[in-house]
Protein backbone atom coordinates (compact mmCIF):
# COMPACT_ATOMS: atom_id res chain seq x y z
CA UNK A 1 0.00 0.00 0.00
CA UNK A 2 2.84 2.49 1.13
CA UNK A 3 6.14 2.00 -0.44
CA UNK A 4 9.34 3.71 0.88
CA UNK A 5 12.71 2.59 -0.83
CA UNK A 6 15.87 4.30 -0.21
CA UNK A 7 14.68 7.99 0.55
CA UNK A 8 16.62 10.79 1.37
CA UNK A 9 15.67 14.94 1.81
CA UNK A 10 18.14 17.46 2.10
CA UNK A 11 18.40 20.92 2.17
CA UNK A 12 20.51 23.32 0.74
CA UNK A 13 22.11 25.84 2.48
CA UNK A 14 24.73 27.93 0.62
CA UNK A 15 27.65 25.72 -0.12
CA UNK A 16 26.44 22.97 2.66
CA UNK A 17 23.82 20.02 2.38
CA UNK A 18 21.66 19.51 5.19
CA UNK A 19 20.25 15.66 5.53
CA UNK A 20 17.28 16.08 7.27
CA UNK A 21 16.08 12.12 6.08
CA UNK A 22 18.87 9.81 5.47
CA UNK A 23 17.97 6.88 3.42
CA UNK A 24 14.77 5.20 5.04
CA UNK A 25 13.02 1.99 3.54
CA UNK A 26 9.72 0.81 4.57
CA UNK A 27 6.44 -1.10 3.72
CA UNK A 28 3.35 -0.64 5.23
CA UNK A 29 0.75 -2.82 4.05
CA UNK A 30 -3.03 -1.95 3.73
CA UNK A 31 -4.87 -1.38 7.10
CA UNK A 32 -1.99 -1.41 9.61
CA UNK A 33 -1.56 1.45 12.23
CA UNK A 34 1.32 2.67 12.28
CA UNK A 35 2.65 4.97 15.39
CA UNK A 36 6.08 7.49 14.06
CA UNK A 37 8.17 8.71 17.26
CA UNK A 38 10.86 10.17 17.90
CA UNK A 39 12.87 13.27 19.11
CA UNK A 40 11.80 16.73 18.08
CA UNK A 41 13.80 17.12 14.46
CA UNK A 42 14.10 13.39 14.10
CA UNK A 43 12.36 13.81 10.42
CA UNK A 44 8.93 12.59 11.40
CA UNK A 45 6.83 15.72 10.13
CA UNK A 46 9.33 15.68 7.30
CA UNK A 47 8.61 11.99 6.44
CA UNK A 48 5.10 12.23 7.07
CA UNK A 49 5.12 15.34 4.39
CA UNK A 50 6.64 13.15 1.88
CA UNK A 51 4.19 9.80 2.49
CA UNK A 52 1.39 12.51 1.70
CA UNK A 53 2.59 13.98 -1.40
CA UNK A 54 2.72 17.07 0.23
CA UNK A 55 6.72 17.47 0.03
CA UNK A 56 9.35 15.51 -2.71
CA UNK A 57 11.98 13.57 -1.53
CA UNK A 58 15.46 14.72 -2.74
CA UNK A 59 16.25 11.11 -3.98
CA UNK A 60 14.53 7.01 -3.03
CA UNK A 61 10.51 6.81 -4.45
CA UNK A 62 7.46 6.64 -2.84
CA UNK A 63 4.51 4.27 -4.10
CA UNK A 64 1.05 4.82 -2.92
CA UNK A 65 -1.36 2.08 -4.00
CA UNK A 66 1.29 1.38 -6.80
CA UNK A 67 1.61 4.64 -7.98
CA UNK A 68 4.65 6.09 -7.94
CA UNK A 69 4.69 9.88 -6.44
CA UNK A 70 8.26 11.19 -5.88
CA UNK A 71 8.10 12.27 -9.76
CA UNK A 72 4.93 13.28 -10.40
CA UNK A 73 3.64 16.94 -11.17
CA UNK A 74 2.26 19.09 -8.42
CA UNK A 75 -1.19 18.56 -10.39
CA UNK A 76 -0.82 15.14 -10.83
CA UNK A 77 0.32 14.90 -7.08
CA UNK A 78 -2.65 17.00 -6.42
CA UNK A 79 -4.98 14.34 -7.71
CA UNK A 80 -3.51 11.21 -5.57
CA UNK A 81 -3.58 12.92 -2.52
CA UNK A 82 -6.84 14.04 -2.53
CA UNK A 83 -8.37 10.72 -3.62
CA UNK A 84 -6.12 8.40 -1.16
CA UNK A 85 -4.89 10.49 1.94
CA UNK A 86 -6.73 12.37 4.25
CA UNK A 87 -4.53 14.45 6.04
CA UNK A 88 -5.00 15.57 9.72
CA UNK A 89 -2.65 18.64 10.88
CA UNK A 90 -1.82 19.46 14.46
CA UNK A 91 -3.08 23.03 14.24
CA UNK A 92 -6.78 22.04 12.65
CA UNK A 93 -5.74 24.03 9.42
CA UNK A 94 -9.52 24.83 8.72
CA UNK A 95 -10.45 27.66 5.97
CA UNK A 96 -11.15 30.52 8.64
CA UNK A 97 -13.43 32.23 6.24
CA UNK A 98 -15.69 29.00 5.38
CA UNK A 99 -17.92 27.43 7.83
CA UNK A 100 -17.43 23.63 9.64
CA UNK A 101 -19.32 22.42 7.17
CA UNK A 102 -17.93 24.25 3.83
CA UNK A 103 -14.18 23.42 5.36
CA UNK A 104 -15.70 19.49 5.21
CA UNK A 105 -16.95 19.88 1.62
CA UNK A 106 -14.23 21.26 0.27
CA UNK A 107 -12.21 18.02 -0.43
CA UNK A 108 -15.05 16.36 -1.79
CA UNK A 109 -15.88 18.91 -4.01
CA UNK A 110 -12.40 19.48 -5.20
CA UNK A 111 -11.63 15.39 -5.70
CA UNK A 112 -15.29 13.81 -6.02
CA UNK A 113 -18.15 13.67 -8.61
CA UNK A 114 -21.54 15.02 -7.39
CA UNK A 115 -22.76 16.45 -3.70
CA UNK A 116 -20.90 15.73 -0.54
CA UNK A 117 -23.33 17.39 1.34
CA UNK A 118 -24.83 14.45 2.71
CA UNK A 119 -21.82 12.30 3.49
CA UNK A 120 -20.57 16.01 5.15
CA UNK A 121 -23.34 16.17 7.43
CA UNK A 122 -23.21 12.21 8.08
CA UNK A 123 -19.62 13.00 9.41
CA UNK A 124 -20.15 16.00 11.52
CA UNK A 125 -22.95 14.22 12.80
CA UNK A 126 -20.54 11.35 13.59
CA UNK A 127 -17.69 13.70 15.02
CA UNK A 128 -20.70 15.27 17.75
CA UNK A 129 -21.17 18.45 15.66
CA UNK A 130 -24.39 17.88 14.13
CA UNK A 131 -25.47 21.21 16.14
CA UNK A 132 -22.53 23.57 14.74
CA UNK A 133 -22.26 22.57 11.25
CA UNK A 134 -23.03 26.20 10.23
CA UNK A 135 -20.34 28.00 12.76
CA UNK A 136 -16.87 29.65 11.17
CA UNK A 137 -13.65 27.90 13.00
CA UNK A 138 -13.16 31.09 15.38
CA UNK A 139 -16.65 30.08 16.80
CA UNK A 140 -15.45 26.49 17.95
CA UNK A 141 -13.03 25.28 20.78
CA UNK A 142 -9.69 23.64 19.75
CA UNK A 143 -11.35 19.94 20.05
CA UNK A 144 -14.34 20.75 17.68
CA UNK A 145 -12.17 22.69 15.55
CA UNK A 146 -10.23 19.32 15.24
CA UNK A 147 -12.82 16.89 14.35
CA UNK A 148 -14.27 19.13 11.71
CA UNK A 149 -10.76 18.63 10.32
CA UNK A 150 -11.21 14.99 10.82
CA UNK A 151 -14.68 15.11 9.37
CA UNK A 152 -12.90 16.80 6.70
CA UNK A 153 -10.12 14.07 6.20
CA UNK A 154 -12.26 11.54 6.17
CA UNK A 155 -15.06 12.85 3.40
CA UNK A 156 -13.38 11.58 0.29
CA UNK A 157 -13.25 7.96 2.31
CA UNK A 158 -9.45 7.83 1.50
CA UNK A 159 -7.85 4.31 2.12
CA UNK A 160 -4.89 6.03 4.12
CA UNK A 161 -5.90 8.57 6.65
CA UNK A 162 -2.23 10.21 7.98
CA UNK A 163 -2.29 12.89 11.29
CA UNK A 164 1.14 14.99 12.59
CA UNK A 165 0.64 14.68 16.46
CA UNK A 166 -3.20 15.02 15.64
CA UNK A 167 -3.57 15.80 19.77
CA UNK A 168 -0.94 17.75 20.04
CA UNK A 169 -2.79 21.10 21.16
CA UNK A 170 -5.77 19.19 23.18
CA UNK A 171 -6.05 18.88 26.49
CA UNK A 172 -6.68 14.50 27.31
CA UNK A 173 -10.38 14.48 26.77
CA UNK A 174 -10.39 16.33 23.25
CA UNK A 175 -7.14 14.14 22.71
CA UNK A 176 -9.06 10.84 23.36
CA UNK A 177 -11.74 11.57 21.46
CA UNK A 178 -9.79 12.58 18.69
CA UNK A 179 -7.78 9.46 19.15
CA UNK A 180 -10.62 7.03 19.31
CA UNK A 181 -12.09 8.71 15.70
CA UNK A 182 -9.00 8.38 14.20
CA UNK A 183 -8.79 4.36 15.57
CA UNK A 184 -12.22 3.52 14.79
CA UNK A 185 -11.67 4.62 11.25
CA UNK A 186 -8.44 2.34 11.32
CA UNK A 187 -10.30 -0.64 12.58
CA UNK A 188 -13.87 -0.10 11.19
CA UNK A 189 -13.59 1.41 7.57
CA UNK A 190 -10.42 -0.24 7.77
CA UNK A 191 -8.21 2.86 6.58
CA UNK A 192 -4.82 2.82 6.64
CA UNK A 193 -3.65 4.86 10.17
CA UNK A 194 -0.11 6.63 10.06
CA UNK A 195 0.19 8.79 12.91
CA UNK A 196 3.09 10.68 13.95
CA UNK A 197 2.94 11.40 17.83
CA UNK A 198 4.61 11.99 21.02
CA UNK A 199 2.40 10.11 23.28
CA UNK A 200 4.10 6.36 24.53
CA UNK A 201 0.08 5.62 25.19
CA UNK A 202 -0.88 6.15 21.94
CA UNK A 203 2.43 4.50 20.04
CA UNK A 204 1.36 1.39 22.58
CA UNK A 205 -2.03 0.96 20.80
CA UNK A 206 -0.50 0.99 17.38
CA UNK A 207 -0.10 -2.64 15.71
CA UNK A 208 3.48 -1.34 14.70
CA UNK A 209 6.11 1.27 16.32
CA UNK A 210 8.41 3.10 13.97
CA UNK A 211 11.53 5.15 15.72
CA UNK A 212 13.18 7.72 14.29
CA UNK A 213 16.20 9.60 14.83
CA UNK A 214 18.22 11.86 13.29
CA UNK A 215 16.15 11.40 10.54
CA UNK A 216 17.29 7.84 10.28
CA UNK A 217 15.01 4.64 11.66
CA UNK A 218 16.74 2.88 14.27
CA UNK A 219 13.62 0.72 15.60
CA UNK A 220 10.39 -0.67 13.58
CA UNK A 221 8.47 -3.01 15.67
CA UNK A 222 5.82 -4.41 17.27
CA UNK A 223 5.15 -2.54 20.58
CA UNK A 224 5.98 -4.30 23.41
CA UNK A 225 2.39 -3.97 24.99
CA UNK A 226 1.19 -6.22 21.85
CA UNK A 227 4.23 -8.77 22.07
CA UNK A 228 2.24 -12.05 22.43
CA UNK A 229 2.36 -13.49 25.77
CA UNK A 230 3.28 -17.22 26.22
CA UNK A 231 3.32 -18.59 29.34
CA UNK A 232 6.50 -20.90 30.76
CA UNK A 233 6.76 -24.20 29.75
CA UNK A 234 3.85 -23.75 26.82
CA UNK A 235 4.21 -25.75 24.34
CA UNK A 236 4.34 -23.90 20.92
CA UNK A 237 0.88 -24.20 19.14
CA UNK A 238 0.46 -24.36 15.83
CA UNK A 239 -1.50 -21.89 13.73
CA UNK A 240 -5.42 -22.75 12.66
N1 LIG B 1 12.59 23.49 5.30
C1 LIG B 1 13.56 23.21 6.17
N2 LIG B 1 14.75 23.85 6.12
C2 LIG B 1 15.74 23.55 6.98
N3 LIG B 1 15.65 22.62 7.92
C3 LIG B 1 14.50 21.95 8.03
C4 LIG B 1 13.40 22.19 7.17
N4 LIG B 1 12.39 21.34 7.51
C5 LIG B 1 12.85 20.63 8.54
N5 LIG B 1 14.11 20.98 8.86
C6 LIG B 1 14.93 20.37 9.92
O1 LIG B 1 14.87 18.97 9.75
C7 LIG B 1 14.83 18.31 11.01
C8 LIG B 1 13.60 17.43 11.08
O2 LIG B 1 12.44 18.22 11.13
P1 LIG B 1 10.99 17.63 11.33
O3 LIG B 1 10.73 16.66 10.24
O4 LIG B 1 10.03 18.76 11.48
O5 LIG B 1 11.15 16.85 12.71
P2 LIG B 1 10.08 16.34 13.77
O6 LIG B 1 8.74 16.40 13.15
O7 LIG B 1 10.53 14.96 14.12
O8 LIG B 1 10.19 17.25 14.95
C9 LIG B 1 14.87 19.41 12.05
O9 LIG B 1 16.20 19.55 12.48
C10 LIG B 1 14.40 20.62 11.31
O10 LIG B 1 14.93 21.78 11.88
MG1 LIG C 1 7.02 17.41 13.68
Amino acid sequence: MIEVRDVKKWIQNGTRRVEILKGISLSIPAGQFVAIVGASGSGKSTLLGLLAGLDTPSSGEIWLDGTPIHNLEETELAAVRGRKIGFVFQSYQLIATLTALENVLLPYELNMEGSGLAQARRLLDAVGLGERMEHYPVQLSGGEQQRVALARAFVVEPPIVMADEPTGNLDSANGRLVLDLLLERNSHAGATLVLVTHDAEIASRADRRIVLKDGMVVEDSLPSVAEPVVAAGAEPRANG
